[in-house]
């Protein structure tokens, strides 16, 4: 059943030059560029309404891109892949179509833009362009199969057949499986014999053993300013404990890099000299708590937790440097290895993805298989926290529209 459809129906069984399956960031931006090269285009989506995960994200605010993104801020098995299409749809494109609906942003930090208002907006403005466009929405429509034919490609669905010359592959990642992510674009790139790298969890909160998340209980909700380092990659933002293990937005970045098994780095408060700070206040008062100093620079709760956890209630005067020096590695340097993360059912995103060395970098078609294309989420390319993933899905949408 069809709730909302943008143009009516032309019957059961439908010619169109494009077809895009899922109406996603990606999904929209490309059906409202190929429309507007004047190709009827058709966007399926099995979800009740379009753009969900954009109404979701930024906390309902949508961080809708970033001002310094560019390759640098992607991972993926060729860090080069992402050029050309970031290129050819910056940041100040997205911006300058959100300012033509005016819709108000505001930079929170880090070059993150978010809307001063409602995600909804952006949903808004996307169907507005489409609708302009002419671009068609079907929702609520299962995807049956999907063939190739002499001229294109056959989609059926729980509505319609399509033949279509182009077909567009939006449907995201796993991320999120409560919403509909479904995974569907790997089943049909492997279907077409194209190439998958590993998909896993990313932007995700690390789980930490029983027995350390036993011991960090009493921090649950504490948040700090960390720096969290795996191997060279490092991020400087929150750092949140919770009931679980570590969340906030260091470790989601850093969640990206991280493998089982492996450790991570993290230095609280970081632009502290705490060894400094400690030997002044010994001279200046040795009787003080080392918990009193730390509670200083840091949530209270958190230095209590620390001088507790290293065996340091005792007045300053008692310690020595070599002591002071260890709990100050402690706090700079403090290795932990998380038992997993939570998983697809709260990642941000999923890593991996359709190879990028099946597809045109310029136009994201695959290589093998003419008309077929794979966009945003779907494709191995994937963001940092911060606005990063929605460029990703809009240069992808741009790249692919101009094309199919
Ligand atoms: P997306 O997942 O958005 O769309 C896929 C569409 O395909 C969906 O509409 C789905 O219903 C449909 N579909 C799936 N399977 C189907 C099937 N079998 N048949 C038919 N339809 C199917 N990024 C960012 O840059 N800034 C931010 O603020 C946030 N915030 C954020 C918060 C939360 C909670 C999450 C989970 C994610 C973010 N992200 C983000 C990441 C961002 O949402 C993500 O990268 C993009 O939505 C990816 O866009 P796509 O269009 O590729 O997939």
């Amino acid at each position: 059943m069809t709730l909302s459809t943008l143009g009516p129906r032309t019957g059961a069984d439908t010619r169109v030059d494009v077809v895009v399956l899922g109406a996603g960031a990606a999904g929209m931006m490309a059906a409202i560029r190929a429309g507007e090269r004047g190709r009827s285009v058709v966007l399926l989506d099995h979800a009740k309404a379009p753009g969900e995960k954009i109404r979701i994200s930024g906390g309902g605010r949508c961080n809708f891109t970033n001002l310094h993104a560019g390759p640098k801020n992607y991972l993926s098995a060729n860090p080069h892949f992402a050029k050309s299409a970031l290129a050819r749809f910056t940041p100040s494109d997205f911006v300058a179509m959100v300012d033509r609906h005016r819709i108000g942003w505001h930079e929170k930090t880090l070059g993150q833009l978010f809307c001063d208002d409602s995600a909804r907006d952006i949903i808004r403005m996307l169907l507005e362009e489409m609708r302009a466009a002419g671009a068609r929405l079907h929702l609520q429509t299962e995807i049956r199969t999907v063939e190739k034919t002499l001229s294109g490609f056959r989609v059926e669905t729980s509505e319609a057949v399509y033949d279509c010359q182009s077909l567009i592959v939006a449907t995201g990642g796993k991320s999120i499986p409560k919403m509909g992510a479904t995974g569907f674009a790997y089943r049909l790139a492997e279907q077409f014999s194209l190439g998958l790298i590993e998909t896993r969890p990313g932007l995700v909160p690390l789980t930490l053993e029983p027995t350390l998340l036993e011991d960090l209980a009493p921090l649950s909700g504490v948040s700090v300013d960390a720096i969290v380092r795996h191997g060279k990659t490092t991020f400087r933002e929150a750092l949140l404990f919770t009931h679980r293990g570590l969340s906030g937005p260091s470790i989601l970045q850093i969640s990206s890099y991280w493998r089982e098994g492996e450790a991570v780095s993290i230095a609280l408060e970081p632009d502290r000299d705490f060894l400094e700070l400690l030997k002044t206040a010994r001279r200046e008062n040795g009787r003080q708590a080392v918990q009193t100093v730390l509670g200083q620079y840091l949530p209270k709760r958190l230095a209590q937790h620390w001088s507790e956890r290293l065996g340091l209630e005792k007045p300053l005067a008692d310690l020595s440097d070599k002591v002071l020096s260890s709990l100050v590695s402690a706090l700079s340097d403090w290795q932990i290895k998380p038992a997993g993360s939570e998983g697809y059912r709260t990642a941000e995103v999923t890593l991996g993805g359709v190879d990028t060395k099946d597809l045109d970098s310029k136009t994201m078609q695959a290589k093998a298989v003419p008309g077929l294309y794979f966009i945003g989420e779907a494709v191995d390319v994937t963001g940092w926290l911060g606005g990063y993933n929605f460029q990703w899905a809009w240069a992808s949408g741009h790249a692919a529209g101009l094309a199919a």
